[in-house]
Order: C-alpha cells, then structure tokens, then sequence
C-alpha cells in the first residue's frame, strides 16, 4: 500500500471552478478503491467549511511568512472515504467569493500569500512534522497553486517523492521580485534554473523543475506542451526533462455523469432506453425559452469563457450556424465582454439560441442530457472533461483537434462509421468557418436516423473510467 498525499486547490463536491476540481474529486477515491492510502489536502475556504461545520482541528502549527496559525482540519469526502485535510487560515481562505477571484471575479490581491501558506502547510504534512503521526511515500501537486511544494521539499534532509501534474499551463502563477522577498522564500530560488520567470517568479515553474516526475491529462497535449505553440514560455524547461514527463488521460466519474444514474437530471436513460433523452430536450428547450422542435438538432456548449475554450469562434460562427435549421444552447461564466457579446446574440435569435451566464451544476447536467451534439472548438485543452461525459450521454461531441479532444473523440468518416470507432466530428484549423463546416457536417448526419443512431451507440459505449487512469498513476508512484 503507497501512502499519498494529493494537494489541489480544489475537489468536487467541496469546491469546483472547473476539471480540476472534478480530478481532485474523484482521482483519489479510484486509487482508494485501488486499496492505497490516499489523503486530500485542501485550502480550508469558506464555503468548505461552511459545507463541513465539524470539521475538527487535528493539528496545528506555524509556517514563515503566515499571517497567523495554520490549523489543520480533517474531514472525508462524500461517501468514498477519502480522508481531507483541511489548512484553516482564516485571514487567508475565510472569505466570500471564489477560491482564486473575489465575488468581482478579481484575482484575490494576495493569491501569493495564500498559495505559498497551502504549499507550506502541504510540506509540513509531507514530512511529518505536522504532528499526525503520518509520513507519506509520495506527494501529488497539481497546477500552480501547490507549485512551490517540490522546490520547498527538495530542502528537507528526508522526504517523500513527489508527481507534479499539468492540468493547464497557461495559469502559471506569476509574481513579483517583491512579492519573492515577501514570501520569505529561500534566496537560492531566485535563479533561472529555479522560480525566477522573466523577471518575475513562477509557482508553477517550482513544480516543472523540481519535481521527481510529472504527468499531464493527455498524451497529445504532453507533447504539445513541449513545443513552443504550447509551452506558453515553458516549454525549454519541459523539453529539457521530457524524459520525465507522461500523459495520463483524466478519468470520468460516472457515478456523477452518467444518464443512468443521474439524479440531477428529470429523464434518465440508457442506450437501450433512449427516451429520457428526447424528454430531457424538451426540458432544456423549455429551461433555454427555445423553440419547441424535437427535430430540430439541438447543440450545446458548456465552459469557462476564456480564449482558450474557443467561445469566441463559436460567437464569430453564430450569423452562419443561424442560417441552418438548428439550436444553440451556452451555458458559461468568465471574460465579461464575451459575456455580453452572448446576451446581445442571445436577444437577437430570440427561440433559437438560449444562453445562461453563472455557474450552475444542474444546468451542465441537463445540458450534456438534452442536447444532441456537444461544441468544444477549443484552442488547447489538456484533456477536456465535457467531451468525455457527452459521449457517456449519448451527445455527440464536435471538436477541434488538440490535446485531449484529439485522443478521445474519433471523427465521423465511411470508414469509421463502418468499422463503428466513429464517436464525434473533428475539425482542425481554430477559426469559425471550420466550425461551421463541423456542424453542418454534424446536422447533415443527425438527419439520417439510422446513421445517427450507430454514432450514438458508439459514444455511448466508450469507457473513460477512472480505473485504468488511476492504475497509470499507481504504476508511476510504483516507479518511484
Ligand atoms: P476546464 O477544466 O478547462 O474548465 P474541463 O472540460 O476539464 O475544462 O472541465 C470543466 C468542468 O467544469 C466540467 O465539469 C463542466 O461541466 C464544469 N463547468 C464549466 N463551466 C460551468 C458552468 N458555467 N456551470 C456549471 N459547470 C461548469
Ligand atoms: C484543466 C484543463 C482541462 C482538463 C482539466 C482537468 O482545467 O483546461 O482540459 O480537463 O484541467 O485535468
């Protein structure tokens, strides 16, 4: 049994801003299933707490640079068992608003601070020195946020070895010189071979150099993250240990995403009884202020609005897709003028594209169940989650080809529709022409019954779980 210390910044269901949040959730309870002793190890924020009153304080301890105690709290995750640790500092995480942005969508003005007291704590933890009599073989950091782990373990004279996972590299964690001295870090990291990054330092890059391996969510973008179209200034240092580094596709959960067992969708449904979708259509045509039209193809889209989900090329297409019979749905959340640019379009095709700004879990759910074919023209993507759980729900996904969207989704031809390995459409070059060819190839399919039919029997029949991925991960801790 390997004893693991997995550090996120956030975990389904206690907090989740996106796919992190739903790895963290359910990455560490597969390797539980695997009978590991796997431990979370989260930033104690408001709403946690809020979830978890009797979360009780297991221990306590300083850290430098903290603006006050860090009290350690222990809970479990839902109904897996996963033991969580919680770092309660409540100058730092007990506030309203997000784990990363104020209730404004800022970026916290002390994001260093906070994530350097959670990398702290983590290491605390890792080394014993926390007082709870545990000492873990291996720490897993995930993304910027737990970056300055490895370099701050490096140090201690005994330590476990640690896995660094990409879940995005174009959230860094970028700071100041000033910010540097601030934080009280060991001088030696200011070094180009270390944290400093273009004059400035980089969480993230404490986790690319120092340490022992690191994994990425897919194989694809493990080799695009080298080059330089990808490595958003990191790929040297990548290239330079891509002898350590690995893709390992994310997992699903299908206890949360499955049409099956669905408990937040009306209709639920198999392959074999289909119903339940046509139904959950009607729902999501009624929730979206649609248009009734069960012939109508019904295309969702659900995802942070940021440059790299491609919404943009989705808001560009818009004039040409509504020149086709079909609907739109967009549900989402992020840059506020992509946002309006939704609503304004929303206004103007009034029944024919519905769109829902906010955060709103049920909303994604019936979105995945209700449409018929799912939109990601990402611009990157490291895995995507969305496409994984449209093809459990029978929702046939349209994608550009990148990262994890390349390996997943096979692209609608004669011959895969013959061999039946055709699950999605893929198109490759990230600007709204191709899109709008994708979906019109889509559309063109979805009226011919029998053929649209075999394409969702072939989604529906791919299996993401998270025991394969969790089976990776033990292998590469194994190696260890
Ligand atoms: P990323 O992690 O880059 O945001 P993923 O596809 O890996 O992309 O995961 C996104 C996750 O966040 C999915 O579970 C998706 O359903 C969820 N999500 C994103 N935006 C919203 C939203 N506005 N409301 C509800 N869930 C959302
Ligand atoms: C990131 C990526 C997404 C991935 C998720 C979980 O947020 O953008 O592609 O699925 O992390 O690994």
């Amino acid at each position: 049994m390997i004893k693991i210390l997995f550090a996120a910044s956030e975990a389904h269901p206690l907090v989740k801003t996106g796919g992190l949040g739903d790895v963290a959730g359910s990455l560490p309870a597969a390797l539980r299933r695997l009978h590991q002793d796997v431990r979370l190890i989260l930033p104690a924020y408001r709403s946690i707490l809020e979830r978890l009153p009797d979360a009780a304080v297991t221990a306590q301890f300083e850290v430098p640079g903290a603006p006050d105690t860090v009290r350690l709290r222990q809970a479990t995750l839902a109904d897996d068992g996963v033991p969580v640790y919680l770092v309660d500092v409540p100058a730092l995480f007990d506030r309203p608003g997000g784990p990363y942005s104020d209730p404004q969508g800022r970026e916290w003005y002390d994001n260093a601070l906070r994530f350097a007291t959670y990398c702290r704590a983590v290491v605390q933890v890792a080394t014993n020195h926390a007082g709870l009599d545990w000492a873990p073989d291996v720490v897993h950091c995930n993304d910027w946020q737990s970056g300055l782990v490895p370099p701050l373990l490096m140090r201690e004279p005994r330590r476990p070895a640690t896995v660094f996972t990409i879940h995005n590299l174009a959230y860094q964690g970028v700071f100041t010189w000033d910010t540097f001295q601030y934080l009280r870090l060991p001088a030696d990291l200011w070094s180009m071979h270390a944290l400093e990054f273009y004059g400035g330092f980089s969480f993230i890059k404490g986790g690319l150099v120092f340490s022992d391996r690191l994994t990425t969510v897919s194989p694809t973008y493990a080799r695009e993250i080298c080059t330089p179209e990808f490595g958003a200034g990191l790929d040297g240092v990548l290239r330079s240990r891509a002898d350590r580094l690995e893709g390992i596709l994310n997992g699903v959960d299908y206890r949360v995403w499955d049409p099956a067992r669905d408990t937040l969708i009306p209709h639920r449904y198999t392959a074999r009884a289909m119903q339940g979708k046509q139904q959950n259509k009607v729902a999501l045509q009624k929730r979206m202020d649609l248009a009734m039209g069960p012939r109508t193809p019904l295309f969702g889209h659900v995802g942070r609005m940021v440059e790299q989900k491609g919404i943009d090329l989705i808001i560009d297409a818009l004039p040409a897709l509504m020149e086709e019979d079909l609907q739109i749905v967009i549900l989402g959340s992020g840059d506020p003028r992509l946002e309006r640019e939704l609503q304004d379009a929303a206004a103007r095709w009034v029944g024919r594209l519905g769109v829902h700004i906010g955060y709103d879990e049920a909303l994604a759910h019936l979105v995945e169940a209700g449409s018929d074919a799912f939109l990601m023209p990402s611009r990157f993507e490291p895995c995507g989650l969305n496409q994984l759980y449209s093809l459990r729900y029978g929702t046939i996904p349209i994608v550009r080809r990148t990262g994890g969207l390349a390996d997943t989704v096979v692209d609608a031809d004669a011959e895969t529709l013959r061999s039946g390995a055709a699950t999605g459409f893929v198109f490759d070059e990230a600007a709204p022409a191709p899109l709008v060819a994708a979906v019109a190839r889509a559309a063109e399919h979805y009226r011919n019954p029998p053929v649209w039919r075999d394409l969702i029997g072939n989604a529906m029949r791919q299996d993401f779980s998270w025991r394969r991925s969790a089976q990776a991960y033990l292998a590469l801790y194994r190696r260890l």
